[in-house]
């Protein structure tokens, strides 16, 4: 794939100066550089997508054929359908304890990316900061600055399950700072907060009065202990918008749907922003997401379970060859420490990927915090995995 730099010099007009001075300085995401040199490869094991390797539940897809069948083209109002609001409102208040009027406080948005984005985009004046944890997801530095914000992270350790403490939420806060960026459980590490660590995390938000963008699109796969929607706790509600999607839990990623529940406010604001720049999330697909929450909650459960056996056996793995790694909390990922082999974290993927072609993704890619770190998927089948596993023990023991 050509870069930009390389389009630049092949044309006649200069890019560099055309394009927006801040699109120029954002670099692309370091994980879809490497996706393009694996599909350039055969027979690789990839543990880098982040993805699940379900196809979405029967029942789900059976939905949207008919619903186009019928006749289902055409837009639906800005917020989104409202049964579908309804059945998320149930939803939320039936899985996290949480209350939200489905006709002010919910909208369908295309993804938790858009999500990402709207939230971000409907709160930052120019140079107001925003806190997050790192490593982390790879939109949030880019969307932050895209919306004019200013990225803060906050280093977290895999010592510490790379949770935040309340005290380094204290430092990192200063006049300019606008609002907390949370993701659990997370994506890279799948380390995620017990309740106790929830409750003392939204203390450190009122303390500093903060606002939060609360990404849990992973919430429905927690193996070890229940999500707790930090929207729960008193005086948080009304400081939050909570993100959650369909992508991963119902495996529909190719879909694009998913939700934000918040202050009417707030809601009315990221709203302003999505009519004007995408009208509404597809039709098709939010006809779909309501029979997930309606009627496909097993199926969700039964991807679960079986990611929850992967995780184990993957783990078990990592810590035998000799790469220390965490149980993950939640999501479909590992994230191994690699640095005994000497090796940077891109030397360590690039050098798999030739030697065994296997693909994980370089833990730096989620921030400097990452170096020393590798980003294992294990959403992929046991027996891909047990393959991946024989052929990364060959690897480090040839080191
Ligand atoms: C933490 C996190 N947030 C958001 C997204 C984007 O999700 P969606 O497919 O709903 O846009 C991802 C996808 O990998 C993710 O890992």
């Amino acid at each position: 794939m050509p870069n930009v730099e390389s389009q630049v010099e092949e044309n006649v007009l200069n890019w560099n100066e055309r394009l927006s001075s801040q699109i120029v300085s954002i670099p692309s995401s370091g994980i879809r550089v490497f996706f393009d040199i694996v599909a350039q490869k055969k027979d690789v094991i990839s543990l880098g997508v982040g993805e699940p390797d379900f196809v979405t539940p029967q029942i789900i897809v059976n939905t949207a054929i008919e619903s186009l069948r019928n006749g289902y083209t055409h837009y639906t109002g800005n917020a989104g359908i409202p049964s579908l609001r309804n059945e998320i409102s149930n939803y939320l208040k039936n899985a996290y304890n949480v209350d939200y009027n489905p006709d002010t406080e919910i909208m369908i948005t295309v993804g938790v990316s858009q999500g990402i984005d709207i939230a971000l985009r409907s709160i930052i004046n120019p140079g107001d900061g925003i806190i997050y944890g790192s490593p982390s997801y790879v939109s949030y530095s880019p969307m932050i600055k895209l919306a004019g914000g200013i990225p803060k992270t906050i280093s977290t350790k895999f010592s510490e399950n790379f949770i935040l403490k309340p005290d380094e939420i204290d430092n990192a806060c200063d006049s300019q700072t606008k609002a907390i960026l949370l993701n659990y459980p997370s994506n890279p590490t799948g380390s995620s907060y017990q309740k106790k660590d929830v409750e003392k995390i939204a203390d450190a938000v009122i303390k500093n009065d903060l606002l939060v963008v609360s990404d849990e699109i992973y919430a429905d796969l927690s193996y070890d202990f229940a999500h707790t929607a930090i929207s729960s706790f008193p005086g948080m509600k009304e400081r939050t918008i909570l993100l959650g999607g369909f992508s991963k839990n119902f495996a529909m990623t190719g879909w694009r749907i998913g939700f934000a529940a918040g202050p009417k406010e707030w809601i009315k604001a990221m709203l302003k922003i999505h009519q004007y720049s995408m009208l509404c999330a597809p039709t098709v697909a939010q006809m779909a997401a309501e029979t997930a929450l309606k009627y496909a909650l097993h199926e969700r459960d039964k991807m679960r379970d079986s990611y929850a056996r992967r995780r184990e056996f993957i783990v078990t793995e990592f810590n035998r060859i000799g790469l220390e790694t965490l149980n993950p909390d939640g999501a479909f990922y590992t994230f191994s420490r690699i640095e005994k082999t000497g090796l940077t974290s891109m030397e360590f993927a690039q050098t798999l990927l030739e030697q065994e072609n296997v693909a994980v993704i370089p833990g730096d890619a989620f921030g400097e915090e990452g170096n020393g770190f590798i980003r294992c998927c294990y959403a992929t089948s046991i027996d891909n995995i047990k393959i991946a596993m024989q052929r990364i023990d060959r690897f480090v023991n040839k080191i």
